[in-house]
């Protein structure tokens, strides 16, 4: 079977690499998931080659042929090489064994052939060459059936899935991120096998869980990744967090609803409307202390109060665990998820001018990404509430764009400084300050002075004799 899925330029780099790799004696092949994506008719920039031979020497000769020797990058100890060809990222390897002693749990690595390479590997979509030298170009190698499984949508490993999820614990993340990502489904033994090992995933870097965990993030449906990492036994030593949303509890013939399926739901609706990451965390996020929060009140039922506040506290500790950024991505989840009631908790009588500029102060320019959050997380199956509720949005939607047309609150900063608090009563920093700086903030936001220096000035200086203050004299 001949491979024919390359474009003009790319073939041409195929041939040139394989012409090179004739010159020194070393058969070569295009090898991973280049190939794969390729047949998949996805996009790939990062093509792998294999040689049997010297890696670093043939990605030195092809670097010197394309003048590329200041695009080079050789990993000495790992026997790689790197070059970059314009937007394409090209790394050269020789071809490996694994052999084990038996007294070292840790394989030897050592020269190969393209079968011993390809054994390696963690799928058998993942596991197809294709010869790029003179003799044989074009041709496709499959050792395990990767094509079939290609055309039949299967993810499946090349050998028995214990030994190949022994080799690298990461592949079982794999495994579900590409199901998800290519629409496949994972072979049943496979996925039994991912079960069985599911444990092993806890020697693996928090940096390589969360970059799979991101990908299946994603993909247009995390629902689906998330629900086979929740079933495979992965998600309680990833997030446990997330796997205790799981189920209903029934008091008194009283359930809630479970919060594991609410919350796949609204991500799901969430990634309908938005690409962004760190949205779709904070609806990943978004209820995940109602298990810690939950209690039974007689006569009301269910509740879960806090849960918005004690959620923020949570998404710290799984973001460090998990080693996401702490930066202002954490700072944003978390205000998504504090903020995430406050919309649709409004009453249709509560929806005044002075909460919804409080909403507006509170959410500044994420104000248009909570309202996406609340949106998605209607998600009753009673058909008069959702109507109820969706009603309300309108509503409060509506009101932000009148109150915002009108007072300018979005990133909005009260007219007043700290600075000149003290300046205006010669007075150092301390509490007094912020406290006569929130009343100013809160008296604009209440409406109750108008949103202007001077209003605020003379507010200041009434509050500030209340407190016994004079104006400073310099
Ligand atoms: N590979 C593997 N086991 C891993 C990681 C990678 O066997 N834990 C092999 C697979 O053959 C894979 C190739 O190395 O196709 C390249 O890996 P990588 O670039 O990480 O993944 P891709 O398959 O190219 O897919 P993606 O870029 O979407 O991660």
């Amino acid at each position: 079977m001949k491979f024919n899925f390359l474009n003009t330029e790319e073939s041409h780099l195929a041939a040139l690499i394989g012409e090179e790799s004739d010159k020194l004696g070393f058969p070569a092949y295009y090898v991973g998931g280049f190939v794969r994506d390729r047949l998949l008719n996805r996009a790939s920039k990062d093509i792998d080659v294999v040689c049997v031979g010297d890696g670093i020497a043939l990605a030195k000769a092809v670097s010197s042929r394309l003048n590329l020797n200041r695009d080079i990058t050789i990993f000495k100890r790992f026997g790689t090489a790197m070059l970059n060809y314009g937007d394409i990222e090209i790394e050269f390897v020789g071809a490996r064994k694994e052999s084990y002693s038996a007294d070292s749990r840790k394989p030897s690595v050592s020269p190969g052939t393209l079968e011993d390479d390809q054994n390696r590997r963690d799928f058998t979509i993942n596991a197809l060459a294709v010869a790029i030298s003179p003799n044989n170009f074009g041709e496709i190698l499959d050792s395990f059936g990767g094509i079939d499984d290609l055309e039949a949508g299967i993810i499946r490993t090349p050998l028995e899935p214990s030994k190949t999820f022994s080799d690298d614990p990461l592949r079982m993340l794999r495994a579900i991120r590409f199901s998800c990502q290519l629409g496949f489904d994972i072979l049943e033994e496979t996925f039994e096998g991912i079960k069985k090992n599911a444990h092993r995933i806890e020697i693996i870097s928090a940096e390589r869980i969360h970059t799979e965990l991101n990908k299946i993030m994603a993909t247009n449906k995390p629902s689906v990744g998330l629900e086979r990492l929740s079933v495979s036994g992965l998600m309680k030593y990833i997030m446990p967090e997330f796997e205790a949303l799981r189920g209903v509890e029934y008091k008194n013939g009283v359930g809630h609803k479970d919060n594991f399926y609410h919350t796949l739901k609204v991500l799901d609706n969430l990634c309908e409307m938005s690409d962004d990451l760190w949205l779709r965390w904070a609806a990943l996020l978004h209820d995940i202390a109602k298990p810690p929060t939950k209690k039974f009140v007689d006569g009301i039922g269910w509740t879960f109060h806090g849960h918005e506040i004690v959620g923020t506290r949570m998404a710290f500790k799984i973001f460090k665990r998990l080693k996401l950024p702490l930066d202002h991505k954490l700072k944003y989840v978390q205000k998504m998820i504090r903020l995430h009631l406050r919309p649709i908790s409004l009453t249709r009588e509560d929806i005044t001018d002075s909460a919804i500029r409080r909403l507006l102060f509170d959410a500044g320019d994420d104000i248009d990404d909570l309202m996406l959050l609340c949106k998605a997380d209607i998600t009753s199956k009673n058909e008069k509430k959702v109507q109820r509720i969706k009603e309300n949005y309108d509503l409060v939607r509506q009101k932000l764009i009148d109150v915002e047309e009108k007072d300018k609150i979005r990133n909005w900063q009260p007219p007043i400084s700290g600075d000149l608090i003290m300046q205006t009563f010669n007075i150092p920093p301390s509490r007094t300050v912020g406290v006569l700086k929130d009343k100013i903030r809160e008296a604009i936001l209440d409406g109750i002075i108008p949103n202007d220096y001077q209003a605020a000035f003379d507010f200041l200086l009434e509050e500030a004799m209340k407190l016994g203050l004079e104006r400073g004299v310099k």
